[in-house]
């Protein structure tokens, strides 16, 4: 097992920045043909998602999150943004009854390891996932509660864009999740890369995007 200790400040936090081919290639398909009025980035380190899709969209307003103070003091600079420096996942508990949904969820949310959560944010994630039909366990990374909840705060026919990691395609414990995603989204691509994308990091990543099912297609 490894310690916390251990393991440096960037990856206990999950901060591996997206590149900019990708930020162009994700905002560009999620402003293309339909307008999108309110979007989140529940993640946004230091907001190079938010500032390409108010360039593209000028009708977008941002909800930004990100749990670093620093990285929220660059985001606050983007216009028509409203930065959030908390926790997603406290975030996610403050708004979850509410009724607010978003037009397009963007982002490449942190890959956290449960032992590296802390005690609020397991509860929280446990909360996320039985929300949404699936069982908690002590395998779930992050990246996997901060998917659902995103999905589940998109309004019917939204976009939904992520970067995460390979492991989607491949481990067990996220067996549940990739059943979510097809009963939840329409229209989903997935794009993997031959070579590793983040320099830094011995993280493979695909990107995944695709359209909340309205009632009608949930038929089906
Ligand atoms: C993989 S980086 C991605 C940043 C940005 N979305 C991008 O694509 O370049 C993940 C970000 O999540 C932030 N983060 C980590 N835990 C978080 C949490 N519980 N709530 C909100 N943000 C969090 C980190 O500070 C980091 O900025």
């Amino acid at each position: 097992m490894k310690v916390k200790s251990k393991q440096t400040e960037e990856k206990l936090n999950g901060v591996f920045y997206t590149p900019f081919e990708i930020i162009d290639f994700l905002t560009s398909w999620i402003t293309d043909k339909q307008q999108i009025f309110n979007v989140l980035e529940p993640s946004a380190g230091d907001g190079r998602f938010v500032k390409q899709i108010v360039e593209l969209a000028d009708k977008a307003n941002v909800t930004a999150v990100e749990i670093d103070s620093l990285e929220c003091e660059k985001i606050k600079a983007i216009d028509n943004t409203k930065v959030i420096n908390d926790d997603f996942y406290n975030f996610y508990e403050n708004i979850k009854d509410i009724v607010i949904k978003y037009d397009a969820v963007i982002g490449n949310p942190p890959y956290i390891r449960y032992q590296f959560l802390s005690e609020e944010q397991r509860n929280y994630q446990s909360d996320i996932l039985r929300r949404n039909g699936m069982k908690p366990n002590k395998m779930i990374n992050s990246w996997v509660a901060f998917t659902v909840a995103s999905i589940e705060l998109l309004s019917l026919s939204g976009k939904f864009a992520f970067v995460l990691p390979t492991d989607l395609l491949q481990v067990s414990y996220a067996k549940e999740l990739r059943k979510f995603i097809f009963k939840e989204l329409k229209e989903v691509t997935i794009i993997c890369f031959n070579n590793i994308v983040f320099s830094g990091i011995q993280q493979d990543v695909v990107l995944i995007f695709g359209i909340k099912r309205d009632m009608e297609s949930k038929k089906h």
